[in-house]
C-alpha cells in the first residue's frame, strides 16, 4: 500500500549501478517514441482491443490532463463516498506470438521474387516492396509488456480522475488507497505508472520517485480476482481449452468476407494467396494498429487496408471477444462473478461505515486487469448486448452492433463504481446512490437505462447473481454421469 512521501523520502537511496540500469532501460524504451502531433488514422476506429484510449474520448486530444467532467455526474445534494474502479492496463507492445507472425509476414514479402516487384508496380507504388525493405522495429523481449505511452496512459487517467473527484483521491487518503493488480508486468507497472500520476498531481514539479523507491512499490498481485479466467475450471475445459467453441470465429475467417481480403491484399503485395491465412492478414492490421497506437506514427502496414477491410477485421476481433469473453457463453461472464461481488463487497463496507459515522476505510479502490477482465464483468451487468449473437454469417446485420470493443474497452479503459451518499431535503431519509462510469462517461444501467440507481435497488437487481457467487460453484464442471437431464 502507499506510504505518503514521508516514508518515500525516507527510502534508501537506490545503488548507483541500479540506478543507472534503471535510467538506461527508460531511455531505451523512450527511443521508441517518435511522436510529435497526434496522428489519427481513418483505420483507428476498427482497432477493436488494440484502440487507443483518446479514440474514444476525443476531448482528450487537445489536453490529456483536462479532467472530463460528464454532465450528467451526481452533485450538489450527494457527495461522493467511495470510488472502485476496474482499469485495464494502458497501451502495450505486441505479444510474442504476434511479433512471431509479424516477422513470418515480413520474410513472405521479403522472399518474392526480384519479377514480381515489377510485375504489379505498373506505376502505382509498390506496398510489398515498401513494407519488405524497411526493417522491423519488434522484438521478443517486448511481449505484451507495457510501454511508454501506455504509461502515459495511465499517469494521465490518475491526473484527471484526482482532479474530477477530489475529495476521494485527498492527499489524506493516499495511505488508505487499495491497489489491486493482475500479475502480469503490463498490469502492475500500470498500477505503479497511476500511482505517479496521483504523485504529480500532488507535488507538481516534483519527480516521481523511482519505482523501486516506493514501498507501495507492491500494488497486490491478486490473480482469482483480475485474471478469473484463469482460475474457472468450468471457462478452462469448456471455451478456452474447446476446439470447437471459437467455431463462428474460425468460420468467419474461411468466410466470403475474409476470403475476399485475402484475395485483395494478396495482389496488393504481390504474394501468393496461398502462402497467406487470416491471422496473417489481422497480424498486418494489428501493426497498423500497434504503430499508431505504440510510435504515434501512421505506418506503412495501414496502406494495405480499406475501410471496408478495416470493419470486417474489426468484427473478425469482436466476434473472438464475444465468444470467449462476452455473451457467447454464459460461463464467460459468470466466471467474473467474483471481481462483481468483490466491488460489491466494498461497496457494502463503505454504506455501513458511513452510517455508523465511521471514516471510510478504502475511498478509493483500484484494480488493475485486461480487456479480458472487463468485458465479462460488463456482459454480466447485461450491458452492450446485443438482441442476436454475433456470429460467422451475420456480419452485415451486425453492422450497428452494441458489443464493439474498440468503443469499449481500448487500452487504459476503465470501469468506475461511484458510491455517494444523499441527503433530499424534502425526505429526512438518507440514500446511497450509484452510478457507473465507462471511460470516464456515465454509464446507464442496463435494468433501468438511467444513470444513477439507488445503491439497494442496484444490489437487488443482481442479488441472484451475488448469491449464487457466494454460493462459489460457477466455476465447478457439472458431474459428468448426470446426462439424463440434458434437454
Ligand atoms: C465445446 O464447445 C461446444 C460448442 O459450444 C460444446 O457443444 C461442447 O460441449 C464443448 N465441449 C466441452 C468439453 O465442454
Ligand atoms: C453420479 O455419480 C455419483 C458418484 O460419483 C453417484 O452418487 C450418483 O448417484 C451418480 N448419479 C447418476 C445420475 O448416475
Amino acid at each position: 500500500m502507499f506510504r505518503g512521501p514521508g516514508r518515500l523520502l525516507r527510502a534508501p537511496v537506490a545503488p548507483a549501478a541500479a540506478l543507472a540500469a534503471a535510467l538506461l532501460s527508460s531511455l531505451a524504451r523512450c527511443s521508441h517514441l517518435e511522436s510529435g502531433d497526434p496522428v489519427a488514422s481513418a483505420l483507428s476506429p476498427y482497432f477493436g482491443t488494440k484502440t487507443r484510449y483518446e479514440d474514444v474520448n476525443p476531448g482528450l486530444l487537445p489536453d490529456p490532463e483536462a479532467p472530463q467532467r460528464d454532465p450528467e455526474l451526481l452533485e450538489g445534494t450527494c457527495t461522493p463516498v467511495q470510488l472502485v474502479a476496474v482499469i485495464r492496463h494502458g497501451t502495450r507492445y505486441p505479444t510474442a506470438k504476434q511479433i512471431r507472425k509479424l516477422r513470418h509476414l515480413h520474410e513472405l514479402l521479403q522472399a518474392r521474387r526480384p519479377g514480381d516487384e515489377k510485375a504489379g508496380g505498373a506505376g502505382g507504388q509498390d506496398v510489398g516492396a515498401a513494407l519488405a525493405n524497411r526493417p522491423l522495429w519488434y522484438a521478443d523481449w517486448m511481449d505484451g509488456q507495457l510501454v511508454e505511452k501506455g504509461k502515459q496512459d495511465m499517469r494521465q487517467l490518475a491526473q484527471r480522475l484526482a482532479a474530477l473527484f477530489p475529495s476521494l483521491f485527498d492527499r489524506e487518503n493516499f495511505g488508505r488507497m487499495q491497489l489491486i493488480t493482475s500479475s502480469k508486468h503490463r498490469c502492475v507497472d500500470s498500477g505503479v505508472a497511476f500511482l505517479q500520476g496521483l504523485w504529480q498531481h500532488y507535488y507538481p514539479g516534483l519527480p516521481p520517485p523511482d519505482v523501486s523507491d516506493m514501498e507501495c512499490g507492491h500494488p497486490r498481485i491478486n490473480d482469482k480476482l483480475m485474471r478469473f479466467f484463469d482460475h474457472c475450471k468450468k471457462f478452462l475445459t469448456e471455451v478456452e481449452g474447446n476446439a470447437t467453441a471459437l467455431y463462428h470465429v474460425e468460420a468467419f475467417k474461411t468466410g466470403p468476407e475474409m476470403q475476399g481480403i485475402l484475395k485483395k491484399v494478396a495482389a496488393t503485395l504481390q504474394v501468393p494467396l496461398n502462402h497467406l491465412n487470416a491471422d496473417l492478414i489481422q497480424v498486418a492490421f494489428f501493426t497498423c494498429s500497434f504503430d499508431l497506437a505504440i510510435k504515434g506514427i501512421k505506418s506503412p502496414w495501414c496502406d494495405v487496408f480499406d475501410i471496408d477491410d478495416a470493419k470486417v477485421l474489426e468484427y473478425l476481433n469482436d466476434l473472438k471477444q464475444y465468444w470467449k469473453r462476452g455473451y457467447g457463453y454464459t460461463i464467460n461472464s459468470r466466471s467474473s462473478c467474483i471481481l462483481f461481488e468483490d466491488i460489491f463487497r466494498h461497496l457494502d463496507k463503505a454504506v455501513e461505515q458511513k452510517q455508523r459515522s465511521q471514516p471510510i476505510s478504502s475511498p478509493v479502490i483500484l484494480q488493475f486487469g485486461h480487456a479480458e477482465t472487463l468485458l465479462p464483468l460488463l456482459s454480466l451487468m447485461g450491458l452492450f448486448k446485443d438482441k442476436e449473437p454475433l456470429t460467422a454469417y451475420n456480419y452485415k446485420e451486425q453492422t450497428h452492433r452494441k458489443f464493439r470493443s474498440g468503443h469499449i474497452v481500448p487500452y487504459a479503459s476503465n470501469l468506475i463504481f461511484l458510491l455517494y451518499h444523499c441527503k433530499n431535503a424534502k425526505t429526512p431519509k438518507e440514500e446511497f446512490r450509484v452510478q457507473m462510469l465507462l471511460n470516464e462517461k456515465v454509464l446507464p444501467f442496463a435494468h433501468s437505462q438511467e444513470t444513477v440507481s439507488l445503491y439497494e435497488d442496484l444490489k437487488n437487481h443482481y442479488k441472484d447473481i451475488l448469491q449464487s457467487c457466494r454460493a462459489n460453484d460457477e466455476c465447478e464442471l457439472p458431474k459428468t454421469n448426470s446426462t439424463s437431464d440434458e434437454l
